[in-house]
């Protein structure tokens, strides 16, 4: 693949070499010196349309470490608040020899869209209710670190189905790894073509949380709702929300995982988010080396 827009443009091949070259990564960023000089000559642009913490500051710490030249644009102060357009935002950006775009937008297709009209490569780093490629991937390296492999896993996802491209990734992620993948959220955030995705649909968090070994709690995304849904986030929290009652009543033990940003006492209790079976910090942690290993790959592909 030429771009990363979505996990959906992957073969499992393909997760498995930047998994793979994660690998070699995450023992580079644990030397005293975590950089290499891998990538001095090439030019990367972040362009977020829309507010990140851990994506924006993960890739450029993936970069810097790759020894690229980076820039970073945030669109809330840009002259896109002139009304500037994307496609012109993005020319005069590459007028300037950048060689890797990395964006985040709130329109699905916006990366597909550009990958079309300019020429540089293009890494989505969230495009609307649509993907969230690396996040994915991430989670399934997050997912292989602790539980020693992906394949025959049965992976929950939890909460806001219906405005997450965390959870669509994460689905084409799992299945494309051979894991099995429920999804489990109140009937108005699943939406209508869930099962069309293969996946399994619980409504009851107790039962999706026996059947699995995984579950991966998101945040509901009021930003992204032109109405109030149903339930409210106090409806919201005594149905689905993860508390430590719930984790203790479990007869196994499960990996709980969180994409952020964590809406604490919402979608989860404080002492499950910072417990032992929770690996949301080494989901950050292990998203700096499989943003390397994406941009690494990719960048091999730039006539040099
Ligand atoms: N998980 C994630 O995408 O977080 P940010 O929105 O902070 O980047």
């Amino acid at each position: 693949v030429d771009h990363l827009l979505g996990i959906k443009y992957l073969k499992p091949e393909d997760i498995q070499l930047i998994f793979e070259t994660a690998d070699h990564f995450k023992e580079v960023i644990n030397r005293p010196i975590k950089k290499v000089p891998s990538l001095r000559d090439i030019t990367i642009a972040n362009l977020f349309f829309e507010n990140s913490t851990r994506t924006r500051l993960s890739f450029e710490l993936a970069e810097k470490r790759l020894s690229a030249d980076v820039v970073n644009f945030s669109a809330a102060s840009s002259s896109v608040k002139k009304g500037e357009t994307l496609i012109d935002t993005v020319n005069n950006i590459l007028s300037m020899k950048v060689d890797m775009v990395v964006m985040r937008h709130p329109n699905p297709g916006a990366g597909v869209f550009l990958s079309k009209h300019v020429d540089a490569k293009i890494v989505n780093a969230g495009d609307g209710a649509h993907e969230h490629p690396t996040q994915a991937l991430l989670d399934s390296y997050s997912i292989r670190e602790r539980l020693g492999e992906v394949a025959g896993k049965k992976v929950v996802i939890v909460g806001d189905i219906l405005h997450s491209r965390v959870a669509l990734s994460n689905i084409f992620a799992l299945q494309l790894q051979g894991a099995e993948v429920m999804v489990c959220g109140p009937k108005t955030l699943l939406p209508k073509y869930i099962q069309q995705l293969g996946v399994k649909v619980e409504t009851n968090l107790i039962k999706a949380l026996e059947w699995c070994d995984v579950a991966n709690m998101l945040r509901v995304q009021n930003e992204r709702m032109e109405i109030s849904y149903f339930p409210s986030t106090r409806e919201y929290t005594q149905q689905f929300g993860l508390t430590k009652k719930i984790v203790d009543s479990l007869n196994k033990e499960i990996v709980i995982m969180h994409p952020g940003p964590i809406n604490r006492g919402v979608e989860i209790t404080s002492d499950v988010a910072d417990s032992e079976q929770a690996i949301i910090l080494d989901q950050v942690e292990n998203g700096v080396a499989v943003r390397m290993a994406v941009i690494y790959l990719l960048a091999s592909k730039i006539k040099r």
